[in-house]
């Protein structure tokens, strides 16, 4: 468990959630509190669970056993007297909308311009006002380091670029809570630090984030949690000094050292880029950036 003593009420309550598709159990009863401003990044070697665990959060999968409460409501249930009822799909989508979730892919609307795409929920979704939603939405460019690309469509941007504009898109609903579901592993390589950046902005200014990623650097940076799962269940978790650089279990610790690896190529590619001429990447290489961040 984390170390940091929470006083109020946890903004996301998993107890003991399963879920199987087709007899298969992927999720074998999992508890996990998030507090109002925690980052927890949840790692784990691909299969163990970490993306079903995310959509059953925001509901884009209904579980089979247990409960999710995310800011005191139970999600995709009404409890009356201890009976639970399905939810509408229109009460599940108003409680989607508090959720913000961004995926490996991006799926911006091609024929929108970045500023469109940003605008489109609040509107459409929320029935907003053009007028305050376009404010919000060229703040949210400049957060997300875009300012000057409100005309630019997705074909028309960097993945990195793309990334960082769903990212916006999904803070345009004003959410409690961001899901990332490996934001950068569709990225090349030189195109990840620039997500991360916005991504550490954001936990700096206190989202609450639950963050699936293969970036330990950023896990170990930005995580105030780290949650290892394994094969449908919780293995280990704590603070990130603890499980990323002292691992108790087996299991932890080969996934971890796998990672290692994959870093550690990373890390080579960049450095040939560099050498290439690319001078950015370098500089990137050399200010600690990038995916691989600085070097233990
Ligand atoms: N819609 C589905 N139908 C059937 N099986 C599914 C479905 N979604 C996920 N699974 C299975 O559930 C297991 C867990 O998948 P999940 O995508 O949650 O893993 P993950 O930890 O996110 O893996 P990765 O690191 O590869 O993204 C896998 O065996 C997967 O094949
Ligand atoms: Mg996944």
């Amino acid at each position: 468990m984390s170390t940091t003593q929470h006083s109020g009420e946890p903004l996301v309550h998993a107890v003991n959630v399963t879920k199987s598709f087709h007899g298969n159990q992927v999720l074998k009863g999992i508890d996990m509190d998030v507090h109002p401003g925690e980052v927890v990044c949840l790692l784990g070697p691909s299969g163990s669970g970490k993306t079903t665990f995310l959509r059953c959060i925001n509901q884009l999968e209904s579980i089979d056993g247990g409960r999710i409460w995310v800011d005191g409501d139970l999600m995709g249930y009404a409890d009356r007297g201890g009976t639970l009822h399905h939810l509408t799909d229109k009460q599940i989508a108003a409680q989607r909308r508090e959720i913000g979730m961004v995926f490996q892919r991006f799926n911006l609307f091609p024929h929108k311009t970045a500023l469109e795409n940003i605008m489109e929920a609040p509107i459409q979704v929320k029935g907003e006002k053009k007028a305050a939603v376009r404010e919000r939405a060229l703040a949210l460019l400049e957060q997300v380091g875009l300012k000057d690309k409100p005309s630019a469509y997705p074909a028309q941007l960097s993945g990195g670029q793309q990334q960082r504009v769903a990212i916006a898109r999904a803070l345009a609903m004003e959410p409690k809570l961001m899901l990332f579901d490996e934001p950068t592993s569709a990225l090349d390589p030189e195109l990840v630090g620039e997500v991360l950046k916005v991504m550490r902005q954001l936990a700096k200014d206190g989202m609450t984030m639950i963050v699936v990623t293969h970036e330990m650097s950023f896990a170990r940076e930005v995580a105030d949690r780290v949650v290892f799962m394994d094969g449908g269940v919780v293995v280990e978790q704590g603070p990130p000094n603890e499980v990323i650089s002292n691992p108790q279990h087996a299991r932890t610790k080969s996934f971890l050292s796998r990672m290692r690896q994959e870093e550690q190529e990373h890390v080579e590619h960049l450095l040939e880029a560099a050498q290439r001429k690319e001078p950015d990447l370098l500089a990137d290489v050399e200010g600690g950036q990038t995916a691989a961040g600085p070097r233990d």
